[in-house]
């Protein structure tokens, strides 16, 4: 069995339609990620699956319009954050912000789903390792050193194959994305945490097996396709994996 992350984004308009999409996807072995806004809802819709938020705060509480906390979340039953997603980096999110949110995720009792990995230019010049690496490192960097060692969710994302709902555009191979993969769980030898190592870019109905057909890889992050019906044969493909 592997895991599946469901990214929402800025989906669906209202929250009629975000308790239907909840329903396709209500199984062991889910995070549901939805918007911020329909969290709660969704939380109480789901019976099965667990629930996560798409980002986190790096402050607790407090005056930091727009935010909100991983408190805030734990209290209407949000478990997971996506922290660090290419399309929050792209804002102008850091490494020292998004080590500062993995931290408090973790103090506040969420799992964090830290996204890493390079753009297209980087991938072209053959900077991919160095990138993933780097953003690893200053991502974790504030974890705090724990017996038994802390849980987190680390989901490699080339920002190239990432959809942005486009379907034409392609997913990394499962051969290179397993070896980076293998690459990430080597660099986290020296990291104090137990980690679960994803694949997301692009995944669809289509080549979802091929990525669970990859034993480093845990499971799949994936964007576009989680608000389409493909969603249910992508869960019920990660089952049998
Ligand atoms: P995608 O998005 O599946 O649409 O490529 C993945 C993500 O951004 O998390």
């Amino acid at each position: 069995m592997k895991l599946v992350v469901a990214n929402w984004k800025m989906n669906p308009r209202n929250e009629a339609l975000a308790l239907s999409l909840a329903k396709n996807v209500d199984s062991e072995g889910v995070i549901v990620c939805p918007p911020a806004i329909f969290l709660a809802a969704v939380a109480k819709k789901l019976k099965r699956a667990s629930i996560g938020s798409q980002d986190v705060s790096a402050e607790e509480e407090g005056a930091f319009t727009g935010q909100v906390s991983a408190k805030q979340l734990k209290s209407v039953k949000a478990g997971y954050a996506l922290i660090g997603h290419s399309e929050r980096r792209r804002l102008g999110e850091g490494n020292d912000v998004i080590a500062r949110k993995v931290a408090a995720a973790i103090d506040g009792g969420i799992i964090p789903i830290l996204c890493i990995g390079e753009s297209r230019d980087e991938h072209v010049t053959g900077r991919t390792k160095e990138i993933v690496e780097r953003q690893l490192e200053l991502g974790l960097s504030l974890v705090p050193r724990r017996v038994p060692a802390t849980r987190i969710i680390v989901a490699y994302e080339p920002v190239w194959a990432i959809s942005g709902g486009d379907p034409l555009v392609e997913s990394d191979t499962p051969e290179n994305a397993a070896a980076i993969i293998d690459y990430i769980r080597e660099r986290l030898r020296h990291v104090p945490v137990r980690a679960t190592v994803l694949y997301g870019g692009s995944v669809n109905v289509e080549n979802a097996a091929s990525f669970f057909a990859q034993k480093t890889i845990d499971g799949v992050l994936v964007g576009g396709a989680s608000i389409r019906p493909e969603m249910k044969t992508i869960i019920k493909l990660a089952m049998e994996a």
